[in-house]
């Protein structure tokens, strides 16, 4: 990775460990640094510093917010892995299996309000549009993984459009807001910031749908996820769509085994009609459009290297 985002990083990894969140009963607070403390690619506060770097911001305006944005990530996790019945995040386990579920539902409750702590930390420019363009976003990712869920579960077909708009919402409006609310602590022209906000979606969507295909093509050992996950949730994953729209009683039958033996079956079906091969050429239609936005940016005279290296990197990614 380039060197330029891994010092990035170290800025907030150093943040991250001077701010560990305090108070009792321990179990609560432990829970909510163990989340944290457990790694990840960090993705979301690095959008946010190099919003603030694309601006020529200063870092220091920007790390509260940063840490904002990860830390409602990590509290949107520990209520998915309730909601997804996973065992196993970033390859270690989740915080319902390592305490209890109200221990989970409680941890990721109070992350949830020290996000408004952090918002409240921050004192650069831009404060109250900040913190509208974050509780916009918050809802939204609340709506994406209702949805989600309610995919799960429907018995008619669940189309494309609509899974787009799912995982635009519970994912890509995430990576938007933070390379936004990033851009916006800074002195620049604020009429740039949807630019930059749609390169970081065009980002999401790409993202989402790697997430979706490493669950089921990918490494358990290096996603720290369990290997088929969604497909024993029964996700309405582009791919599970696809599926049904190539060979929907085959895709019935598959999905009627149970345990492991659907995980392999399945897996090898999408193998043998290419849909490994399909999901990852439409997360590169949404790199390519990310591209695009970099293009327009890179006209205003901003410069766009990191940008660009960031998307690049999560495109290949294999975690
Ligand atoms: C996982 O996000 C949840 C999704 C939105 C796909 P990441 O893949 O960014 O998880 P970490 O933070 O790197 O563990
Ligand atoms: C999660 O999507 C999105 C949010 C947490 C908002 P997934 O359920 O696919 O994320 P993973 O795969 O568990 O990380
Ligand atoms: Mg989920
Ligand atoms: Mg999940
Ligand atoms: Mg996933």
């Amino acid at each position: 990775m380039n060197q330029d985002i891994i010092a990035l990083q170290k800025q907030y990894l150093t943040y991250l460990e001077q701010n560990p969140f305090t108070g009792n009963p321990p179990n609560l607070y432990d829970s909510m640094n163990y989340i944290l403390s457990l790694g990840g690619k960090k993705v979301r506060p690095l959008l946010v510093l190099l919003g603030n770097q694309s601006g020529k911001g200063k870092i220091d305006d920007a790390l509260p917010l940063a840490h904002m944005i990860e830390v409602f990530h990590n509290f949107s996790l520990v209520h998915d892995d309730i909601m997804d019945h996973a065992d196993v995040r970033r390859g270690q386990p989740t915080v319902h299996k390592k305490w209890d579920e109200p221990t989970a539902i409680l941890s990721g409750d109070n992350l949830l309000v020290k996000t408004i702590e952090l918002w409240r930390k921050y004192n650069g420019k831009n404060t109250l549009v900040i913190l509208d363009c974050y509780l916009k976003t918050a809802t939204e990712v609340c709506e994406g993984q209702q949805k989600d869920m309610d995919f799960a579960m429907v018995s008619r077909p669940v189309s494309e459009d609509e899974y787009l708009e799912m995982i635009r919402q519970k994912t890509a409006v995430l990576l938007g807001a933070a390379l936004k609310v990033g851009f916006l602590s800074t002195n620049s022209n604020p009429e740039h910031a949807d630019t930059f906000y749609d390169f970081a979606i065009q980002t999401g969507m790409s993202f989402q749908m790697m997430d979706d295909y490493l669950d089921s093509f990918g490494d358990g050992e290096q996603t720290g996820k369990k290997q088929g996950g969604d497909i024993l949730e029964g996700k309405n994953t582009w791919l599970k769509i696809k599926s049904h729209e190539i060979n929907d009683t085959k895709t019935r039958e598959l999905f009627s085994l149970q345990g492991q033996e659907r995980i392999d079956a399945v897996v090898s079906f999408w193998k043998e009609i290419n849909l490994d091969q399909q999901i990852r050429e439409r997360a590169q239609n949404y790199f390519n459009n990310s591209m695009a936005d970099l293009d327009q940016i890179r006209k205003w005279g901003y410069d766009t290297t990191l940008l660009a290296s960031l998307s690049e990197w999560l495109l290949g990614r294999t975690n």
